[in-house]
């Protein structure tokens, strides 16, 4: 018989069960209206033509490889390369979209982001002495990799700019004299997931320079850059990386279909081998990657290679197709909040909440811990759903706060919703008032 300490910690982790439990309550409540999720809205999921995407795959094989329609659909049915197949493609889309000049080779395509997190975190950290930085607070999906790789995180609080990076700086100092020295930083420096923080121009230019003289390298995740307004977008790290300090980890969940699991991860640094030659950290990547996945699925490249190309073989045209209705949610989201809470005196007073330009995600701050119990109360008497903020903090943060997320809904289920969060926080937030009218009557 097994127990659970037979097992690895990581599984007694709250982390690693946070999304579990989110997923069991949302299932307890099938009527509720769901702020939860950061899953891409349906509406992008219906109606996908798949075949015809992977014929529009195939057919550029044939015309860029010259290959006949039996080989390339064979090379579709068979194991790939562990690096990837539709490289050239992504490669061209960054150099195009993203002044980001990179060879295809310097890419890996993973089975989506969080397994371009799990192998880049195990190329890197090659003892147990080194620790991961995180932006505080951060997605889950890196910490549940660190934790699985029994790597230690210490989280950076985030600022107004993104970063605070006096504090990372001393953090660098007092982890190298404790000789536990800070190998990596995880950052997603447009609209994070969860807080909605974008990093500034200057505190990306500063963050290069901080990441080259603390020797340190930056995993920059850019799953939301694509819900950017236009014309507000700002370069990415990697797009300003001169020094090659940025392992810049893609994602087509959210631009294409998470179901396809594809992901990617540019790795253009140069590793010097012992015998005078060098190579690109991709390559270690992907023989990483060649023992946890083997390779990333043909065909479910293929389908991804099929919408870049049916828009014109730009990640910017395919992102621009999908950023609108997020926009447009968001907005909703925002003027509902405003209508239904703002003209409250009383609840003004005791919540608050961020006013993010893009992204999924809008962060409010609650008069009382916004718990599991909190959320069950919310979800069986009001009807509405969201994330408690707890679980994305490393050392116990964000206690009083929540994650509303707009992706999943329409745009009268929004409308709807905060109707619901609006009653429901007039009651905690009147029971709050009450409670401490008492205890101050008590002292
Ligand atoms: C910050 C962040 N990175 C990456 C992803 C997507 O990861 P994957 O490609 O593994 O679905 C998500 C999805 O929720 C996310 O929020």
């Amino acid at each position: 018989m097994l127990t659970t300490s037979q097992l690895h910690a990581s599984l007694m982790d709250p982390v690693l069960d946070s999304l579990n439990f989110l997923n069991e309550i949302i299932n307890r409540f099938p009527n509720a209206i769901s702020f939860a999720p950061g899953a891409p809205n349906p509406t992008h999921l219906s109606n996908i033509d798949i075949g015809n995407y992977i014929s529009k795959y195939v057919q550029y094989l044939r015309e860029h490889r010259n290959l006949n329609q039996d080989q390339a659909q064979r090379l579709l049915c068979q194991y790939g390369p562990a690096q990837g197949l539709i490289n050239d493609l992504i490669a061209n889309a960054l150099r195009n979209d993203k002044s980001i000049d990179v060879s295809p080779s310097a890419i890996v395509i993973t089975v989506g982001a969080q397994e371009a997190m799990l192998i880049t975190l195990r190329a890197l950290f090659i003892s147990s002495r080194y620790q991961l930085a995180v932006v505080n607070p951060c997605f889950v999906g890196i910490l549940g990799a660190a934790r699985l790789l029994n790597i230690d995180v210490i989280g950076i609080e985030e600022t107004e700019a993104g970063i605070d990076l006096k504090r990372l700086e001393e953090a660098c100092h007092i982890a190298r004299q404790n000789n536990q020295p800070i190998r990596a930083l995880y950052v997603a420096p447009d609209y994070s997931n969860p807080a909605g923080t974008v990093l500034t121009l200057e505190a990306r230019q500063q963050l290069l320079d901080i990441a080259e003289q603390q020797d340190f390298y930056i995993l920059e995740d850019n799953a939301y850059g694509f819900t950017s307004p236009l014309g507000e977008e700002i370069p990415s790290l990697k797009a300003l990386d001169i020094n090659k300090r940025v392992i810049f980890i893609g994602t087509f969940a959210k631009i294409c279909l998470p179901g396809a699991r594809v992901g990617y991860v540019i790795a253009d640094q140069l590793v010097d081998e012992e015998n005078g030659r060098s190579h690109l950290l991709s390559k270690d990547l992907a023989t990483i990657k060649s023992m946890v996945t083997v390779n990333t699925s043909p065909i479910c490249q293929a389908l991804v290679g099929g919408m870049l190309l049916e828009y014109g073989g730009s990640i910017s045209a395919l992102e621009r197709a999908r950023s609108t209705l997020y926009q447009n949610n968001l907005t909703i989201l925002l003027n509902a909040l405003t209508r239904r809470l703002a003209t409250n005196t009383s609840l003004m007073q005791a919540i608050s909440w961020s006013q993010p330009k893009g992204g999924f995600f809008v962060r409010m701050r609650l008069p009382v811990a916004a718990d599991m119990a909190l959320l069950e109360l919310s979800a069986s008497k009001y009807g509405v759903l969201w994330t408690p903020m707890s679980s994305f903090y490393v050392n116990n943060g964000g206690t009083h706060e929540l994650r509303l997320s707009c992706s999943y809904l329409t745009p009268p289920q929004i409308e709807e919703g905060i109707d619901r969060l609006a009653a429901f926080l007039q009651n905690i937030t009147d029971h709050d008032i009450k409670r401490s009218n008492n205890s101050e009557k008590c002292l």
